[in-house]
């Protein structure tokens, strides 16, 4: 059970609230994770009143618990820009410190489009919120920024250095709720808790790696923040990096804070940029069909809904191993992986008994189904000698009764506990965007051509033969 806090959430009418943060905290209550004693503000510019505010969420209300929880909610009405709805919240949460009797933990979570950031970060410092409530000390106060943070390498420095000049490395949490999930935080345990797994784990043995991030969903309700964005920036910046990171960092030091941190980051800033001339031949940018026809979307959009890309990393472990990751929405499943591809050796005594093309793989299923599968080669039952790939599988659902505990779940009982392994550090975000924001260079200066691809496909054509020309497939 943790001390009480108040919660402000920026942008607490959109989707991010909606799709995941509510349904985390209320699952956190209905656990009893939470302390007696929390207060959960929501700010939005939306004229609404509390009731109104608790109707926003029809999935959960219909709960049982869900009236003992909204005792704990409340909606303050603000825009960003305005310092009047600021001022209204420091006058509300003076109150419950005084009901309390102390200077109670406040943490504010931006979860808005990041155009809005700067404008409530500057807030939060003019109303002295920043500060919390014994001002002049900021020992009460965390701030919680969702990705993505900025929109390439310039505005992100520029970003961190706002946030490092109101706040210590300490107070501020950069989301990347992908670190929550539970089998990218098993990869750790699995590699290296596992002696059998590490002495293959390197460029003599995995011949390559695949990541797939895929939705089913399109843009839904998101046109507005989504086609300024897009999905490099959106998923591949952050998601399908990390799940990079998370299979191809070394073994951290210990799994204190800084050594963990420091393992993500070398792996991140080990990633070859793409250089812009190279980037049409190492990227694809797709777009699914009926994308023209979403809400909120420029009529002649061309921002990217899918983008793969083939890379490398400059470490002794990984060098020379491709790499091929692809993010898309509007797919044909849900499905997160990574699939470790290790070299086919099939011994050449073998050979005339049909060795099948791909032999050993490693796949680590991120979700749904959380769990790891390990594909070999065995002998079809029968009296002659033939051979065919077969799998061993681990489920988490299976083999410990859950799945686990929920992604944000996770990252919100982090941030209660000040517990910041879980989140982005300057040098890993910074490194992600040099990645990133040298492939938007290139489709700058080129314009590559966005390809559109059928909805619940698997992307488009072109994606196939990023792989294909390399004599590989997508698994
Ligand atoms: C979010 C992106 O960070 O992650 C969304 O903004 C994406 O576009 C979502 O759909 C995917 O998260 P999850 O946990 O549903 O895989």
């Amino acid at each position: 059970m943790h001390s009480p806090f108040v919660m402000t959430i920026f942008g607490a009418t959109g989707d991010l609230m909606r799709a995941k943060l509510m349904p985390a905290l209320f699952g956190l209550f209905k656990q009893g994770s939470l302390p007696q004693d929390f207060f959960i503000f929501g700010f939005s510019r939306r004229e609404i009143t509390d009731q109104e505010f608790y109707e926003l969420f029809p999935k959960l209300n219909t709960d049982p618990m869900w009236g003992d929880f909204i005792k704990h909610l409340h909606y303050q009405q603000g825009t960003f820009e305005d310092p009047a709805g600021y001022k209204e919240l420091i006058k509300k949460l003076a109150a419950i410190d005084e009901k309390i009797g102390a200077c109670v933990t406040r943490l504010f979570y931006l979860a808005t489009p990041p155009d809005n950031y700067e404008i409530i970060l500057d807030n939060l410092k003019s109303t002295k919120l920043a500060e919390g409530c014994g001002q002049g000390s900021n020992k009460w106060t965390r701030i919680v920024i969702e990705k993505p943070f900025g929109k390439n390498l310039e505005t992100a420095i520029h970003l961190d250095k706002k946030l490092s000049d109101i706040f210590e490395e300490k107070q501020i949490f950069r989301v990347d709720h992908y670190l929550g999930k539970e089998n990218v935080q098993n990869m750790l345990a699995f590699r290296f808790a596992n002696g059998i797994f590490e002495p293959v784990w390197n460029n003599t043995y995995i011949d390559h790696i695949q990541v797939t991030i895929s939705e089913k969903n399109g843009i839904g309700t998101r046109g507005k923040f989504f086609d300024g964005v897009g999905n490099l920036r959106d998923v591949a910046q952050n998601h399908l990096l990390q799940l990079v990171a998370a299979v191809t960092m070394e073994q951290p030091k210990s799994f204190m804070k800084e050594d963990v941190r420091d393992a993500r980051a070398h792996a991140i800033q080990a990633i070859t940029c793409i250089e812009p001339e190279k980037v049409s031949e190492h990227v694809v940018r797709g777009q699914y069909q009926s994308y023209a026809d979403e809400k909120n979307v420029d009529l002649g959009s061309d921002t990217e809904t899918f983008v793969a890309m083939k890379f490398f990393m400059d470490t002794p472990r990984m060098k020379n191993i491709p790499i091929y990751a692809r993010a898309g929405k509007k797919m044909k499943e849900d499905v997160v992986e990574i699939s470790i591809v290790f070299t086919q050796t099939c011994h050449v005594l073998f050979k005339e008994y049909g060795c099948p093309e791909i032999g050993n793989v490693i796949t680590i299923r991120i979700q749904p189904d959380e769990g790891i599968r390990m594909r070999f080669i065995a002998k079809k039952p029968g009296s002659k000698l033939s051979l065919e790939p077969v799998e061993m599988k681990f489920s988490y659902q299976e083999g410990f009764g859950s799945r686990g505990i929920d992604a944000y779940e996770k990252i919100l009982l982090d941030i209660l506990n000040g517990e910041q392994i879980l989140f982005n550090r300057t040098d890993e975000l910074m490194s992600s965007w040099k990645f990133i924001t040298t492939i938007l260079h290139g489709w700058e200066k080129y314009n590559p051509k966005l390809v559109i691809y059928e909805d619940g496909s698997w992307g488009p054509r072109e994606a196939d033969d990023l792989i294909k020309k390399d004599g590989r497939r997508w698994i």
